[in-house]
């Protein structure tokens, strides 16, 4: 534990992290989709010329580009910013194994946005045929630095063999690397669909608005078909307690996981449906309607995704609360116990007069990852009907009570400590004043 802990009221790091995140990753797999968009729509232009198709085309783009461009880039550094305040241990691991991963994620992400912007700013002097090639280079170098960014992500939950070889590809071709990066390439397409279906709402003249709408939804037709399809292998790779936190182990996560999964066939079905049916009444709403059902299928998606890796940052190597899993594994190990290893803490000897603080700052390095005093996963209505005797009895079983958190570490005097904190969180006690 060389690190300070962040508090962050109510919420708790985890759920930072969330919020951003989730903005971050429906613009970005947005931005992903987009360059499929963009090239095969360039392709159809190029096939028809249709030049009111090209006009919609170019004010679909510079929205397109605004959108992911400033919104994705800053919510992107947002994540660095929190992630490595939030867990500096697990993020320092990750830059480890894979800096030059990111290396060249950061160049891929370059290369993305300056084609857009050309693409954008010189739509009209440039002949259809450069147009095609900078939406081609765009396409390629959004998807390449998903395909990048997939094998970080899903190292994560599942590391493979890398601990055992400590070789870079076994890291990023892990066992849900292929998996994860299909199921997010269709849900990609079918956002570039639903974007298009929105920017096709402000065309006016009503041939038009049906062509571009009929266009836009066979973007949605791959993950119709296709994403249940991998959402299943994926599923099937997974650990098998991550499973087990999916199908009813936690009541909330099973719920968000239902909740993902109608949020995705509605706005499939219905962005389908609408658009074969009566396209020319396509309105600007319902579109809206399809933005907010696909929110809240990648919103859940990703909260469900994170949920499963409890009770680890990195799976089977470092817990939830920045603890390595073998290091600690066993309290006897260290008979010192936990606080005379924590850095940013001036207690190492619990005594009378400092028994709740002490409980408190072994809450915060053990806990506070993933509860909060009385916000998200409050841990004060958790305890409110527990005895001291019985936090304490419980302590011991921590991660049998709940196998997704991790084993409480620490010798008795500071298991005591802990279960007088949180008993105090919901019942009148007092360290004593210290004795001179
Ligand atoms: C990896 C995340 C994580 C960590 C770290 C963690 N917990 Fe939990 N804990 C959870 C989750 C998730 C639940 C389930 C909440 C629910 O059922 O609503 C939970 C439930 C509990 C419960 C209620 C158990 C029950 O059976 O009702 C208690 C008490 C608790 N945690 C205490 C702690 C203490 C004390 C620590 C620190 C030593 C801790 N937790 C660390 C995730 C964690």
């Amino acid at each position: 534990m060389n690190y300070p802990f962040w508090d962050i009221p109510f919420l708790g790091g985890s759920m930072l992290i969330a919020i951003i995140a989730i903005l971050h990753v429906i613009v970005s797999h947005l931005a992903v989709g987009g360059g499929f968009y963009l090239f095969l729509a360039e392709f159809k232009y190029s096939r028809e010329k249709d030049v009111k198709f090209l006009a919609y085309l170019k004010s679909h783009a510079r929205f397109f580009m605004l959108l992911t461009t400033v919104f994705g880039a800053v919510s992107g550094v947002g994540i660095w910013f929190v992630i490595a305040l939030v867990s500096p241990a697990a993020t320092s691991t990750l830059i480890h194994i894979f800096l030059y991963g990111w290396a060249i994620e950061w160049v891929f992400f370059l290369v993305e946005i300056l084609a857009v912007i050309l693409y954008v700013y010189k739509f009209d002097s440039l002949a259809p045929s450069s147009r095609m090639q900078l939406a081609f280079i765009y396409m390629a170098a959004a998807w390449l630095s998903l395909f990048i960014i997939n094998g970080i992500i899903t190292f994560m939950l599942t590391p493979g063999d890398y601990y055992l070889t400590s070789n870079f590809f076994s890291a990023f071709f892990n066992p849900t690397f292929l998996p994860s990066l299909f199921f997010r390439t269709v849900v990609c397409i079918a956002f570039a669909g639903i974007f298009a279906m929105f920017t096709a709402t402000f065309q006016f003249e009503e041939e038009l608005r049906e062509k571009a709408v009929k266009y836009a939804s066979a973007y949605l037709l791959p993950a119709l078909i296709f994403m249940p399809v991998f959402a299943l292998w994926y599923f099937a790779m997974l650990p098998g307690l991550a499973r087990d936190i999916v199908t009813g182990a936690s009541a909330l996560i099973l719920i968000f996981a239902n909740i993902s999964a109608g949020s995705a066939f509605l706005m499939l079905a219905a962005g389908i449906a609408h658009a074969w049916i009566e396209p020319r009444r396509f309105s600007t709403i319902f579109t809206i309607l399809l933005i907010i059902f696909a929110s809240t299928f990648l919103a859940t998606f990703e909260l469900v995704r994170e949920a499963v890796r409890k009770p680890y940052t990195l799976y089977n190597r470092m817990y939830s609360n920045s603890i390595y899993v073998d290091k600690y594994n066993n309290p006897e190990i260290d008979p010192a116990g936990f606080l005379a290893n924590l850095k940013w803490c001036d207690i190492k000897k619990i005594d009378d007069s400092n028994m709740l603080a002490a409980g408190r700052e072994i809450y915060r390095y053990q806990c506070q990852a993933c509860h909060s005093i009385e916000g998200y996963n409050a841990i004060r209505p958790l305890v409110k009907y527990w005895s001291a005797d019985f936090c304490e009895a419980s302590l011991l079983k921590l991660n049998t009570l709940k196998k997704f958190m991790p084993p409480f570490f620490g010798n008795d005097a500071e298991r005591s400590a802990l279960a007088h904190y949180l008993f105090s969180l919901n019942n009148k006690i007092e360290d004593k004043p210290a004795r001179r």
